[in-house]
C-alpha cells in the first residue's frame, strides 16, 4: 500500500480509542495492562480544552496511525514531571503557550512512508500556540530523527517519569514546523 492510499484527517479518538491503542501497542510496545491504563489516560486527556486528534486511515477504514495533543496545561501530570528538568535547563517558559503533542504512532507495516511526518505537521499547523513540545524516549530512535528534522531540539535529557523504565528527552520546536 502506498502513502496515497492512506488518508490523514480528523479522528474521533474517544470513539476509536481501542483501535488507536492497538496501533500504539504494535508500534511502541504495550502490554494489555498498559493498554487498559492508557485508555483511561487518553479519555481523560480528550476532555481537556483544545484536545485534538488526527488519524491515518486506509480506504477500507482501518486506522493505521494517529496523533493527538492539546494546549499544554502546567497542572497536568506530564508538566509536573518535566517542569523541574526544564527549569534546571532554563527552559521552564516552554510549558506556557505551547501545543503539547501527547502521542504519535504509525502501524509498523505503514511506517517510513511519510505518514508520521504528515500527522505531526498537520496537527501542529492547526495549533494556535507559537511553539510545540513533546517527550520521546531518550535514544536515537526514528521518532527522535523525525522530530529533529522538523525543528524540534532537546530542552531536557534523561527525564525520568515515575513507572517508566527508560529516560525521556523533552523536545521543543517553534511553529510552523520546518518543511
Ligand atoms: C515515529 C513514527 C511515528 C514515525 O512514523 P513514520 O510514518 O514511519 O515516519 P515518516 O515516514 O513520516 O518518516 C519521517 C522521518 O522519520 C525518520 N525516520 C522514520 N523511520 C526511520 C528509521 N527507521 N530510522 C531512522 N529515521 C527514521 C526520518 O527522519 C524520516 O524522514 P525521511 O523519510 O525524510 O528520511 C513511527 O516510527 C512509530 O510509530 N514509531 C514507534 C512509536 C513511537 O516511537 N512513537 C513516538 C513516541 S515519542
Amino acid at each position: 500500500m502506498t502513502m496515497e492510499d492512506v488518508v490523514v484527517g480528523p479522528l474521533d479518538l474517544a470513539a476509536r480509542v481501542d483501535e488507536a491503542l492497538a496501533v500504539q501497542a504494535l508500534a511502541f510496545g504495550l502490554t494489555d495492562e498498559e493498554v487498559n491504563v492508557r485508555r483511561h489516560i487518553v479519555l481523560r486527556h480528550l476532555a481537556s480544552p483544545g484536545a485534538r486528534a488526527l488519524g491515518a486511515t486506509t480506504p477500507d477504514g482501518r486506522l493505521v496511525g494517529f496523533v493527538y495533543g492539546m494546549p499544554n496545561d502546567r497542572a497536568q501530570w506530564w508538566s509536573t514531571v518535566v517542569e523541574p528538568y526544564l527549569r534546571r535547563a532554563g527552559h521552564a517558559d516552554w510549558l506556557d503557550d505551547v501545543f503539547a503533542v501527547t502521542e504519535l504512532h504509525v502501524h509498523p507495516a505503514h511506517q517510513k512512508r511519510g505518514i508520521g511526518r504528515e500527522l505531526i505537521t498537520r496537527i501542529t499547523d492547526e495549533a494556535r500556540e507559537p511553539r510545540s513540545i513533546l517527550s520521546a524516549i531518550d535514544t536515537e530512535s526514528p521518532a527522535r530523527a523525525l522530530y529533529r528534522s522538523l525543528g524540534y531540539r532537546d530542552l531536557a535529557r534523561r527525564v525520568l517519569f515515575p513507572s517508566a523504565p527508560s529516560p525521556y528527552a523533552v523536545m521543543g520546536a517553534t511553529l510552523p514546523l520546518r518543511r
